[in-house]
């Protein structure tokens, strides 16, 4: 689909053709990461970061009794790197690094083509969805990638509610349009009564639609989702939308293509339609607590025991970065989900 010109669409859709468009989508033809890109994310910032996903991981396959066989699937790659110093650290731990099937869920052929570049040399399936993944136990992980993928948005005037389209006209740049909608038809269609306590909502069809495959496959094989994302902890859901170009905030309907867009996760809803799915959710927590309580802060210490000075403040800097409240600390939450017979709190309470 290609926006035309005095055509509606519904906010999803645009979002979708801005970040999604194969020849034009904003993840489809640049690599958006680091000082250069318009933003960082939490494995381009310290190797820590994913070192301490790797000994979650590690802990949690332990838990279910070390299965001689699992899947390990990463949704949303980026640029590669967390799951190659997951793979480096799980040299460092044979029987897992033998018993693991790393799998990658990614859409961008920009971003595939650099992972598989950076990855070269492990033993490595690109998926092209969840369809068909043999049947052992299957851990998710995703970082950012759920704030990745493209929300609907509604708000209830005088009792009624109204989706939010974006309207293109040859004249103008594109206008925000509230249309009336049914919700309840629309409740019906999800199989989840999204509006229930609400003035606003953000839903995300396409993450609902991953969080029924991934919850069909742990409950069937076993396994679990670790998500981290930008996001917050309230019944009530807000707008969060936004636009991020050259790590600054810029408006949605600015820079077509050119910018990211994305929004924070309500982790309560996230919870709600988890549970609604069937698995249990272990834990919610923010990520210093989760990076603290797998031992970031002791890590630095030892890699960075025999190094000059500027290399260990630059090593702690980056930690500071990753677990400061002030900056992804508290803002960036941890959920963690399997099936209901699990106990595993580690990184959530120990
Ligand atoms: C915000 S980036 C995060 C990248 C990486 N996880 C990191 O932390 O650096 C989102 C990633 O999800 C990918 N992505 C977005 N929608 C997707 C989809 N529907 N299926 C698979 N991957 C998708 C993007 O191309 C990108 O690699």
């Amino acid at each position: 689909m290609q926006l035309k010109k005095n055509k509606i669409f519904t906010l999803d859709k645009y979002i979708d053709e801005a970040l999604y468009n194969k020849k034009y989508g904003y993840y489809m033809k640049a690599d958006p990461f680091g000082n250069k890109g318009d933003y960082i994310t939490s494995p381009n910032i310290s190797v820590l970061f994913s070192e301490m996903i790797a000994i979650w991981i590690i802990l949690f396959w332990k838990n279910l009794k070390s299965p001689k066989k699992f899947n390990l699937i990463e949704l949303g790659s980026g640029n590669g790197e967390m799951i190659l110093q997951i793979l480096k650290t799980f040299k460092k731990f044979p029987l897992i690094k033998k018993s693991c099937k790393i799998n990658i869920l990614e859409k961008s052929i920009y971003l595939k083509k650099i992972q598989k570049q950076k990855l070269k040399d492990y033993n490595i399936t690109w998926l092209n969805n969840l369809n068909n993944i043999s049947n052992f136990p299957s851990i998710f992980i995703a970082n950012e990638f759920f704030d990745a993928l493209p929300i609907k948005q509604f708000v209830k005037k005088k009792n009624k509610w109204y989706e939010k389209n974006i309207k293109f006209s040859k004249l103008q740049k594109p206008k925000i349009l509230d249309i009336l909608v049914n919700i309840k038809k629309f409740e019906k269609k999800i199989g989840f009564k999204i509006s229930q306590g609400q003035k606003f909502i953000e839903y995300s069809p396409l993450s609902m639609k991953y969080l029924k495959s991934i919850s069909k496959l742990i409950k069937n094989n076993g396994g679990g989702l670790l998500a981290i994302d930008y996001g917050y902890i309230d019944p009530k859901m807000k707008n969060t939308l936004k636009s991020i170009k050259k790590h600054k905030l810029t408006n949605v309907l600015d820079n077509f293509s050119k910018s990211d867009i994305t929004y924070d996760i309500n982790f309560k809803i996230m919870e709600k339609i988890i549970k609604k799915l069937g698995l249990k959710v272990n834990g919610i927590t923010n990520q210093k607590n989760f990076l603290q309580k797998l031992g970031i802060l002791e890590r630095a210490e030892i890699v960075s025991k025999n190094l000059p000075f500027s290399k260990k403040v630059n090593i702690y800097f980056r930690v500071k970065r990753l677990i400061h409240e002030n900056s992804m600390g508290k803002l960036f939450k941890v959920i963690f989900a399997t099936k209901k017979n699990i106990q595993f709190k580690t990184g959530f309470k120990n």
